[in-house]
């Protein structure tokens, strides 16, 4: 292996000099994730978890950092690929951390162990590693998740989608937020059949990859709870009305300006995130920044800060230029949208999701009445 060698956060990583970012390379390693590497250092120097597996590890990034960068006491790092697991090998070496190295498949591996932190991480969809890390985590530990099979679920395959997660995806304004929530639901509704309840602590979109981070809570009260979060959209085309509705109001649905409602789900019909956790989240990024020992990826804070506010609006948000291009009006600024709605005592939050995004909670006829 032609390799070189990397700082990444406060860890030194050696990496494959030639890499295609594609199933193809020797070890797989992507540069451009060290922002999600860098929220998961975050979250685990805000929990209390005591046993993390990085289960698809490639060469061993985000686990080597765990190791090297937060106080976790456990850590398992895993990838079936043996060109992997030498080089997690070399990488626990150069950075002296106490870890231990696994070559399984991982969900033999999520059979045979429990833990209270289990991250996958895999290439395209995590839906069949869900099953068995959900029979792994150890009650109210965390499952962290990546999804890069965005195609799928935002709508640009619809069939993808319907066959791997078993929802309707649909190309709105909104495609990626209701590509998340269609992740989301995905694990909740997997979760349902071992009586556990999973709680969004952090989710985000960035890029090409959607991630969510989720406390598993094993009670069966709590997961009936969680069936009302999971829900249908209908969403109207025309106007862009959308509502989340229940299995049982979807009949043949008309909205008010008289267009028939397209439908997309299950979907995830809560928050993403939990406000205080982020609040939390910040609170550690502050005290690790002033610390001065690891470089974060720029805008971080923005982005956790944003993250949090937004969770005050569950509905869509909306793309501010779709709304005036259907009031067939030039965009106004964000602050003077802003400035309007706060006039008319209408919430209005930014979202990370879309720089021309608003959340909302107000219908649409009401935007385009304060806003035309
Ligand atoms: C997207 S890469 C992981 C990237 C890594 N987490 C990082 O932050 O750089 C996915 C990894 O999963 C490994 N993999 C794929 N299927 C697996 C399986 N069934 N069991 C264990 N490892 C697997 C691949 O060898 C690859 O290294």
């Amino acid at each position: 292996m032609n390799l070189t060698e990397i700082t990444e956060g406060n860890t030194k990583l050696l990496i494959p000099k030639h890499r295609e970012l594609s199933k193809r390379d020797v070890v797989f390693f992507n540069p451009e994730m060290q922002l999600s590497r860098d929220i998961s250092v975050i979250i685990a120097n805000t929990v209390k978890a005591e046993k993390f597996c990085d289960v698809l590890a490639g060469t061993g990034a985000r686990g080597i950092r765990i190791a090297n960068e937060s106080k976790i006491k456990e850590i398992v790092i895993n990838d079936k690929n043996p060109r992997a697991y030498e080089l997690i090998s070399m990488n626990r070496k150069l950075n002296d951390v106490d870890v231990r190295i696994e070559n399984l498949d991982a969900n033999l591996l999520l059979s045979k162990e429990r833990f209270d932190f289990i991250d996958i991480d895999p290439f395209g969809t995590p839906v069949r590693f869900i099953d068995s890390a959900l029979r792994s985590i150890m009650n109210n530990g965390i499952l962290s998740i990546t999804a890069t099979d965005t195609s799928a679920l935002c709508g640009t395959h619809p069939r993808a989608c319907i066959r791997k997660y078993d929802s309707i995806p649909l190309r709105t304004d909104y495609y990626n937020e209701l590509g998340l929530r269609i992740l989301i639901a995905y694990i909740g509704r997997s979760a349902l059949r071992y009586n556990i309840a999973v709680v969004p602590i952090f989710s985000h979109c960035t890029r090409h990859y959607f991630r969510a981070y989720l406390i598993a809570k094993r009670s069966r009260r709590l997961a009936n709870n969680t069936i009302e979060k999971i829900k249908f959209i209908a969403h109207c085309f025309n106007c862009l009305k959308r509502k989340y509705i229940s299995l049982n109001e979807i009949d043949d649905l008309y909205c008010e300006c008289g267009h028939r409602f397209r439908i997309a789900g299950r979907l995830w019909a809560d928050t993403l995130a939990d406000k205080k956790f982020c609040g939390d989240m910040l609170k550690t990024l502050r005290t690790l920044n002033s610390l001065g020992e690891i470089n974060f990826s720029l805008g971080l804070e923005k982005l956790i800060g944003l993250i949090g506010s937004e969770q005050d609006v569950v509905k869509p948000y909306y793309d501010i230029h779709k709304i005036f291009k259907r009031l067939k009006m030039p965009s106004l600024s964000m602050s003077k949208i802003e400035e309007m709605l706060s006039e008319n005592n209408i919430i209005l939050r930014r979202t990370h999701f879309s720089n021309i995004g608003i959340r909302t909670d107000a219908d649409v006829e009401d935007l385009y009445a304060i806003l035309g």
